[in-house]
């Protein structure tokens, strides 16, 4: 359970904080990073918490991957949003208070709030910052009408929110966005669809976006653009490491790997080096051989009915689900009731 702690960060300037309701830094301390390094590549098949590609480099990255040809995704989603937002509009009800997971630079909630009727609040939570004030900031300025607050964590683990969010009249209305959940395994899945149907109560409801299952060639390509923007930003992650955790890795040493996993569903990325090396972090050796990877991201693809059954385990009922005319993409309407 994160523990709420009220602070600014010094960092940031008051000019920046000002059109914000409120900001909440449940930020996970520096240890939680060294501890989760050094544990995953302890393991067999070493592997490293695809939460840490979002610093401010590789929330800079990622926004750059979803402009490539070959990544379908975000601009799917998007096209789709427009389409339903109307009908999200007539679903959610009047003056909803939304909370966005993992808003990152909060582009598509935008597309959503033209469409909705007279939202009151919007809560955007985000593991990443910097990115996450800039873009709360920015989105508050233009639309002063709406209560904007932005909440730094980790939204993997349970989130307690104060009671001063979501005073608006209407229901709750979660937007899980991007097909991020598709990074969780499945009893994380579960584990936070559970609590995100706790937390948005009876009233409440979420819309999510979950890439659906298609043809290899295509998924392949959509983590492998062909200016390696998609590599820069799977070896970002080791630049990290080497900054932020004292290590001397060298990132010419590893090459970005993303391929289907057809038997559990998923793209796998990984960093495989390219000759025998050792690594040290933090007075830690770690021996990788030729070839040998570090696992650092799952992508799930869920067929819909797949997804619509691990919602219902969680409690939630499959209200709506659109996808677009080439199947690429889904949104599901859950209703928390
Ligand atoms: C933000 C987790 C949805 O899995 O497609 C994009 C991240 N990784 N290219 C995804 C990602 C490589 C993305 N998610």
């Amino acid at each position: 359970m994160n523990h709420p702690e009220e602070n600014v960060d010094e960092t940031t300037s008051k000019e920046e904080e000002d059109n914000l309701a409120y900001f909440l830094d449940f930020n996970p301390p520096k240890e939680d990073f060294l501890n989760d390094v050094l544990e995953g590549l302890s393991k067999d098949q070493k592997s490293l918490p695809p939460k840490y590609f979002y610093d401010a480099k590789g929330s800079a990255l990622f926004d750059q991957i979803c402009e490539t040809d070959e990544y379908y995704v975000t601009r799917t989603e998007l096209s789709l949003l427009e389409d339903v937002g109307d009908d999200v509009g007539r679903l959610s009800g009047a003056e909803c208070n939304i909370i966005e997971y993992g808003s990152g630079s909060s582009n598509k909630i935008r597309l959503l709030l033209d469409q909705l009727s007279e939202p009151s609040e919007y809560a955007a939570i985000d593991i990443s910052k910097e990115h996450l004030l800039r873009s709360a900031n920015s989105l508050a300025k233009d639309y002063p009408a709406i209560s904007v607050g932005a909440i730094c964590a980790d939204f993997l683990q349970p989130i307690e929110l104060p009671e001063y969010v979501g005073q608006g009249d209407g229901a709750f209305l979660g937007f899980f966005p991007g097909s991020t959940i598709g990074n969780f395994s499945s009893a994380e899945a579960l584990g936070f669809l559970t609590s995100a149907h706790s937390l948005l109560s009876e009233q409440g409801s979420l819309l999510i976006g979950v890439d659906l299952k298609k043809d290899t060639a295509v998924l392949e390509s959509a983590y492998n653009d062909a200016d390696g923007v998609t590599a820069q930003f799977n070896l970002n992650i080791l630049t990290r490491i080497n900054r932020e955790l004292g290590a001397e890795i060298d990132e010419s040493g590893f090459e970005h790997v993303a391929r289907y996993n057809k038997e559990h569903g998923r793209i796998e990325m990984h960093l495989r080096s390219k000759q025998d090396q050792q690594i040290s972090i933090a007075s830690h050796l770690f021996e990788v051989a030729e070839g040998e990877t570090i696992h650092t991201e799952n992508s799930k693809k869920y067929a819909v009915e797949e997804f619509v059954d691990l919602a219902e385990k969680a409690g939630f009922e499959s209200n709506r689900v659109w996808t677009d005319s080439d199947e690429l993409f889904s949104l599901h309407y859950l209703k928390a009731a």
